[in-house]
């Protein structure tokens, strides 16, 4: 069975409606909060607490307050059956510009899976965007949801970038060897301009296009000069930078966070291009060695998943993936502003 896309124009609309705050807000939160509770990071649980606060206090402010938080942030589609929001579709601006629009929260309660509800939603989304005059509709999807991913690319969006979430869950006691025949160097925090410039070319065009790399990232102030000299002499925080240089630039490089502090370690690492398959088992072995004699917690790496020579190294060395996101994106054409 099929569902048919359907709606009014009064308040007993059902089948697409578009997202309207003091409405649909708390039937939203609790749907997406149920299908997402093992998938949210700390900030999507947060933003839920938020929507689920204002969502209460709606009924008590005339819906005032849930229209000014999220009227101008947030739109989208619900589908309703029986008065009831049963699926969701939310968009949001990805920029100042309004060139691109994220959607998020394709969700559909289990029960009326399989029938075109969100495919409906997404056409009505999509539409929407056309209409508010958006080049782009990208969003984000696990890269293990097949239902999800067949369902983007039957609406005409193609795959961006894959980013992944790596994790070793405690340090080994013998990190593995760097090859003898690679020369590392230790790379100067100062060298700022030299990791963004590295930064940069490792990064594909289209993930760059994704998740533009941002030079706050790697430049640094004086107290985080400051910061990390006294972390290092305490032992409280220690930063480590190593990299292999060529000719002119340098090949790859690895950067490890010690904390006494926090939940967990970081490392992060870059190669670029041309030192593919040459470097990458070397820095995740220098970056384990420099976190020898932390205390004992687990190691997180986020890196491209695009980059297989790069994930092979880091799952040679033991970690494993924790999730990897692909990005997704979809050219809207003046087309769509019209679809029915
Ligand atoms: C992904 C999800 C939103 C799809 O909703 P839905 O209403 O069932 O999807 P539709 O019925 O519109 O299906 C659209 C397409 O996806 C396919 N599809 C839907 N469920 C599927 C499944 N479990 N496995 C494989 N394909 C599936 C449909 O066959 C259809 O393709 P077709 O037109 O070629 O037949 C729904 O399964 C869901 O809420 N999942 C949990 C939340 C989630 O993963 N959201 C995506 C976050 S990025």
């Amino acid at each position: 069975m099929v569902v048919t896309a359907f709606a009014r124009s009064d308040s007993t609309r059902e089948g697409v409606v578009p997202f309207n705050a003091a409405r649909h807000l708390r039937q939203v939160t609790e749907l997406v909060s149920a299908i997402f509770a093992d998938e949210l990071d700390a900030s999507g649980r947060s933003m839920l607490r938020e929507m689920r606060l204002v969502g209460q206090l709606s009924p008590f402010l005339g819906g005032l307050l849930s229209v000014a938080f999220f009227d101008n942030f947030v739109a989208g589609y619900v589908w309703v059956e029986a008065g009831r929001v049963i699926g969701n579709a939310t968009l949001q601006r990805a920029d100042f510009t309004g060139i691109r629009w994220r959607i998020s929260n394709v969700a559909v309660a289990p029960g009326r899976r399989g029938l075109g509800i969100a495919y409906h939603l997404m056409e009505a989304t999509v539409r929407e965007i056309a209409k508010r005059g958006g080049n782009w509709a990208v969003l984000q999807v696990q890269a293990d949801n097949p239902a999800a991913r067949h369902l983007y690319e039957s609406l005409g969006f193609t795959d961006v970038c894959q980013d992944g979430v790596w994790k070793l869950p405690v340090l080994p006691a013998n990190p593995p060897r760097p090859d003898p025949n690679v020369a590392l160097r230790p790379l100067r925090a100062s060298a700022w301009r030299d990791r963004l410039d590295l930064a940069h070319a490792a990064c594909t065009s289209l993930a760059h296009w994704a998740d533009a790399v941002n030079p706050a990232d790697y430049q640094m102030s004086l107290w985080q000069y400051l910061g990390e000299m006294l972390g290092n002499l305490t032992g409280f925080y220690r930063v480590a930078r190593w990299g292999v240089l060529g000719e002119a630039d340098w090949l790859g490089a690895v950067e490890t966070h010690a904390t006494g502090i926090a939940d967990s370690h970081t490392l992060r690492f870059a190669v670029r291009p041309e030192a593919r398959g040459k470097l990458e088992d070397t820095l995740v072995a220098q970056g384990l060695r420099t976190l020898a004699g932390a205390p004992d917690r687990p190691v997180l790496v986020e890196h491209s998943a695009d980059h297989a020579e790069g994930v092979a190294a880091l799952e040679a060395a033991g970690f494993r993936p924790q999730r990897v996101l692909l990005t997704m994106r979809r050219l809207i054409v003046p087309g769509d502003a019209g679809k029915t």
